[in-house]
């Protein structure tokens, strides 16, 4: 991980949205290096369990600077997150409501609405967010159980390919507004910022012009503050996944393997349905390629991360690839031991300061 990199998209982020709150989504990357220099640049903490909140405190961050941003929380959970400080919570459920009202009472709530994320490479599948007719009677609801009610929150899904995703989550924000009466004076744009992996993607800067012309048109008269939770964004391309050539086989299909020695249980876990499809970079790259199944080094035959792959024709077993842009959701996703493998180890450097060459 390069943590110029991280600092450097932070800034562009801060650029693109100035007036919005950062919540670093810290399941993207919990390397204590990176939340210290994302903490260390201004940004605060969507955080999703006791563990988090406990990693990003002992670090120095402020428990203000988190947003408890998983509705899917134990009444202990919820308790042991109030008593840590943080006082703002995601919900999408009354019965969270409930378990909010009892265990972090008078904390403040954003209501998560279920948008169209059908533009995300890895859509949420309706399991978090309610309706917008739910969420107009949990917004009065909320205030009637004691809670403070800040405002909306939703989530694209990750890596969103279309900046409109934004501008119709906005709209339908701007309606439960007006149907519940309350007014928003927080909204939460959540993450889904894409990165580029093989394809191009929309810029920062697209999906904040984008951002912009919806809250322009759906709240002329008092804009809310402004949050996003990016994860993925800020993290991505800072980190580049050092792997290396198991085996190549020409096996009974036909077809060419090239297995690796990190797979999906070694923290290519979005390579499930071929949803993130990493750039990779070996040292034959200028000589010819072929059509190649690559795959993990476990015995569990979902290992496989590409079906078809061209990859080059002299590569060899001991040969070093590189999975460029793997700095989000792959060292948090890794397995501790699935077949007696080590989870990926993380090495963190900063281009921006590197460490002096001792003279000899
Ligand atoms: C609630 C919430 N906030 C923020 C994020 C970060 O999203 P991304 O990495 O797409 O920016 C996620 C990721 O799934 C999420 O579930």
């Amino acid at each position: 991980m390069d943590l110029a990199v991280v600092r450097a998209r932070y800034l562009e982020l801060r650029i693109a949205l100035p007036e919005a709150r950062v919540f670093y989504a810290v399941k993207a990357n919990p390397e204590p290096d990176v939340l210290r220099t994302l903490a260390e640049a201004g940004s605060g903490f969507d955080v999703a369990s006791i563990g988090e909140i406990t990693l990003v405190l002992e670090l120095g961050a402020d428990p203000g600077s988190l947003c408890h941003a998983n509705p899917v929380r134990t009444p202990e959970e919820t308790a042991s997150a109030f008593a840590a400080g943080v006082h703002l919570f995601v919900t999408d459920s009354a019965e969270d409501l409930d378990v909010l009202a009892l265990h972090a009472p008078g904390a403040s709530v954003l209501v998560r609405l279920a948008v169209d994320d059908s533009g995300s490479a890895t859509p949420f599948g309706g399991k978090f967010g309610c309706s917008e007719d739910e969420a107009a009677v949990l917004l009065p609801r909320a205030a009637a159980l004691g809670l403070d009610v800040a405002g909306l929150s939703f989530h694209v899904g990750s890596q969103q390919s279309d900046p409109k995703a934004w501008s119709g989550a906005i709209a339908a924000c701007a309606r439960v507004a007006s149907s519940s009466g309350v007014e928003l004076r927080l909204l939460d744009l959540g993450g889904g910022f894409p990165v580029r992996y093989r394809e191009p993607v929309a810029s920062l800067s697209e999906c904040a012009s984008a951002i912009s012309d919806a809250l322009a048109l759906a709240f002329p008269a008092r804009r809310p503050e402004l949050a996003v939770e990016p994860g993925r964004v800020l993290v991505a391309e800072a980190g580049v996944l050092h792997a290396r050539v198991v085996r190549v086989s020409r096996r009974h299909d036909g077809r060419r393997w090239v297995y690796l020695d990190v797979g999906r249980y070694g923290g290519l876990a979005e390579t499930e349905g071929e949803a993130i499809r990493y750039r990779l970079r070996t040292p034959h790259d200028d000589g010819p390629l072929e059509p190649s199944v690559l795959a993990g080094p476990t015995c569990d035959g979902d290992d496989v991360l590409y079906r078809e792959v061209p990859l080059p024709t002299a590569l060899r077993a001991g040969d070093p690839v590189r999975l460029l842009a793997a700095g989000a959701y792959t060292a948090s996703y890794a397995s501790i031991a699935f077949n007696g493998l080590p989870p990926l180890p993380v090495h963190c450097t900063d281009s921006a300061h590197p460490v002096p060459t001792p003279r000899t």
